[in-house]
């Protein structure tokens, strides 16, 4: 296979390097093309643009594959937990076990937050959005720790805190939602286990740590820690190519994540799923309504940009609800229907030729119901799986010697030039 591409533009031919990653996948390298040419690519949505080379994490969505360093999903899922991941991603191998003891102490003794922060809490009108607080808070850990803005400073510290920190933020803006006093981190806990502790406990009733769910949570987390160049993950690459701080990328990678196109698709599908119940199962009527453009409804957790296949995060999931929520005695009517609509859906000619599949989003909320994770902070939930991939993928940047800020062009398409009209005149 060639490793050049020829292109003839206005009669001048050009050679451009295709490179070629680790898989076999194929770019053509157009840095030059601008500088020999004068012109840029258009690509919207940047469908078929590869913004980075990474060596995180491959998918390959014809094949419905998933595999972070090189570790199939699958594997990861049934094997790990969500602080050994964390650390592969972030770090590229698996720990040794001193490594894992020494990351699993760090995420452990930094996991409280500054008692001022503590009072942020108190400003927030209590029925706001969790991930309102959430990108807040994280935003604002670099007010506490103002050597994060030196980009060259030792990120691992950091890291650790991010990780262990944000745990402790999403159940304290659960708490002041509902109204609760916090409850604070317990240091002999498990992250999962500390983060179920905070959630759940109240003071009037020790909350009974139940290792199903724990591991029912490791897996959520697994799933959803790193997905390559996703919106919220060049979000955070894009916002850090500035040399922001770690925070401030990673608040804006959640403030990406929170739209319902993206990771928001989890409360979206619940609102769905009660919708067709409270139509008495109208499986017709809303598959027309899908179909139909001028109605703007979509199957939400299905579909997805790269995965033309089942994704293999929502096939675990799928079989995760069906032997989970048995086990834990939960029996829920939108499961059911879940499964109806996604059997209808795959069987229906315009999911079929569009090959729009369940994505992981479609069956992790009815988990995290059964769990008792509250809908508004499915979201939320998304976001702290998402961290360790975000985090690495930062850093992958940041130690990249040909780093450059991340910038794209466009093609303008307003006024050409005209002279400014004095307001007396304007009609
Ligand atoms: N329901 C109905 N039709 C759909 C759906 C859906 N869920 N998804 C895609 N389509 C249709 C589109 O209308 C379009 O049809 P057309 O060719 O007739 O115009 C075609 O399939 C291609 O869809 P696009 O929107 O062009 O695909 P894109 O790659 O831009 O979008 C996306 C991917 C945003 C995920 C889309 O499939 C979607 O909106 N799904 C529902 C929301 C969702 O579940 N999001 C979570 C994604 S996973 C994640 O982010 C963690």
């Amino acid at each position: 296979m060639s490793n050049t591409a020829t292109l003839i533009i206005d009669g001048k031919e050009i050679t451009l390097p295709i490179t070629t990653g680790s898989e076999g996948e194929r770019a053509l390298d157009i840095a030059r093309l601008r500088d020999e040419t004068g012109l840029v690519t258009l690509d919207s949505g940047y469908k078929n643009t590869g913004a980075t080379i990474s060596a995180i994490t491959f998918l390959d969505g014809e094949q419905g594959v998933l595999r972070y360093r090189g570790y199939p999903i699958e594997q990861l899922a049934e094997r790990s937990t969500f602080v050994e991941t964390s650390y592969l991603l972030i770090y590229g191998k698996l720990p040794s076990p001193a490594e894992l003891k020494t990351f699993s102490h760090n995420l452990t003794y930094h996991s409280m937050i500054h008692e001022d922060m503590r009072h942020f809490f108190d400003g927030f009108p209590s029925a706001g959005h969790p991930m309102a607080m959430l990108a807040s808070m994280v935003g604002s850990l670099s007010a506490y720790y103002p050597d994060s803005l030196d980009p060259n400073h030792d990120h691992d510290m950091h890291i650790a805190r991010l990780l262990s920190k944000v745990r402790t933020i999403a159940a304290f803006g659960y708490k002041r939602r509902i109204g609760q006093p916090i409850v604070y981190p317990k240091n002999s806990l498990s992250y999962c286990a500390n983060f179920l502790r905070m959630m759940f406990s109240v003071p009037a009733e020790p909350y009974e740590i139940d290792p199903e769910v724990v591991k029912a949570l490791n897996i959520l987390l697994i799933l959803h820690a790193d997905h390559e160049q996703n919106c919220s993950t060049s979000t955070v690459r894009l916002v850090g190519s500035s040399n922001a701080s770690l925070y401030a990328s990673i608040s804006a990678g959640i403030c990406a994540l929170w739209g319902p196109l993206h990771g928001g698709a989890n409360q979206a599908v619940m609102g769905m799923l009660r919708e067709i119940q409270a139509s008495g199962g109208n499986y017709k009527q809303f598959m027309a309504d899908v179909k139909d453009k001028k109605n703007n409804t979509r199957l939400m957790g299905f579909g997805h940009r790269v995965y033309k296949n089942y994704d293999p995060r929502a096939k675990i999931l799928k079989q995760m609800a069906d032997s989970l929520l048995p086990r834990l005695g939960v029996d829920d009517p939108l499961l059911d229907i879940a499964r109806n609509l996604e059997e209808i859906a795959l069987r229906d000619p315009y999911f079929v030729e569009r090959k729009l599949y369940p994505n992981v989003d479609f069956y992790s909320g009815l988990i995290y119901k059964a769990i008792k994770i509250p809908e508004d902070m499915f979201t939320v939930m998304f976001a702290l799986g998402r961290m360790p991939g975000w985090i690495a993928q930062w850093r992958e940047m940041m130690l990249d010697p040909k780093k450059v800020i991340g910038r794209p062009r466009q093609i303008y398409t307003g006024e050409t030039a005209r002279d400014y009209v004095s307001i007396e005149k304007r009609g």
